[in-house]
């Protein structure tokens, strides 16, 4: 299958381009700057603008959307709302089959403005008129590590022990994105999540050991509506089947 992937040169855009082509996917991918990759057929392309977005959909089956532009206020709005529009109405008019898209789990539940633009770019892709599957997935290990490495600036690992969450490796989640594409359009909202809920003390005391860290644990109860969301378990799916890779194995292979 000819499958175009945005956001390729992402986190998760990394794992899923290899993914693709065990699976033997003839795959083209878009970015802003110009890249070269022996198996992969790079194209320019801007989601801001809409440039070079109908010539990368020719001839193309299935697109996975991971491209995203977070915390950049209306740049954000410009990539993952309006950008969503326009990469799906390009991929109607080129008479693509399937729209993958990928979310966040909880983004329907923690009154977050980055979660409310997923959301919109959600809708967007319901009403493509495009074959369509949504995964929204866990926050990926990555992301875990860079904020822990911030928490780790001060002399105390400061945390709320009320809130949970169940991260994931981008590999996971790319080895899902690659067997859905396989089943075709499921037209409805997959969650996964990575095979551990961990708490605060888990977690940071995994971090902590694996980079070779003293810090004492400070437990407080964060104030805020964001918060209790948090605390509410909306970071966590009981979606089966979930990843295989654990946090201390994704530690033990980042040390
Ligand atoms: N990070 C997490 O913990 C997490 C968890 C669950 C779900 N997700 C979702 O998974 C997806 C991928 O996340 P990620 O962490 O892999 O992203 P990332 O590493 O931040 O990469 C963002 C990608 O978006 C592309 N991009 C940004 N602005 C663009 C524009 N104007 N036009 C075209 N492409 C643009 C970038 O491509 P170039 O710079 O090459 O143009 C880059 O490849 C996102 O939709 C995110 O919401 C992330």
């Amino acid at each position: 299958m000819k499958v175009l992937v945005t956001g390729a040169s992402g986190t998760l855009g990394r794992a899923v381009l290899p993914r693709l082509l065990v699976e033997g996917h003839e795959v083209v991918a878009i970015s802003r700057r110009p890249r070269a990759g022996d198996d992969v057929t790079w194209l320019r392309a801007d989601l801001a603008t809409g440039a070079g977005l109908s010539d990368a959909v020719v001839g193309v089956e299935a697109v996975v959307h991971l491209a995203s532009a977070p915390y950049k206020r209306d740049y954000t709005t410009e990539v993952d709302v309006h950008g969503t529009r326009r990469l799906a109405s390009a991929a109607a008019a080129a008479g693509v089959g399937h729209l993958l898209y990928v979310s966040i789990v909880g983004i329907d539940k923690i009154p977050f403005g980055y979660y409310r633009t997923k959301l919109a770019a959600e809708v967007i892709v319901r009403e493509s008129g495009v074959g369509w599957s949504i995964l929204r997935a866990t926050q990926f290990f990555q992301l875990m590590d860079l904020a822990l490495s911030y928490a780790a600036k001060l002399p105390v690992m400061l945390g709320d022990p009320g809130i949970a969450g169940q991260p994931v490796d981008p590999r996971d989640v790319a080895d899902r994105i690659a067997r859905r594409l396989s089943a075709g359009p499921s037209g409805s909202i997959e969650e996964y999540g990575g095979p551990e809920t961990m708490g605060f003390d888990d977690g940071v005391r995994a971090w902590l050991s694996a980079r070779g860290k003293r810090r004492p644990l400070v437990r407080v109860t964060v104030p805020g509506k964001l918060a209790r969301a948090f605390r509410g378990g909306h970071l966590t799916t009981a979606a089966q089947p979930t990843g295989q890779i654990t946090w201390r194995d994704w530690l033990a292979e980042h040390a």
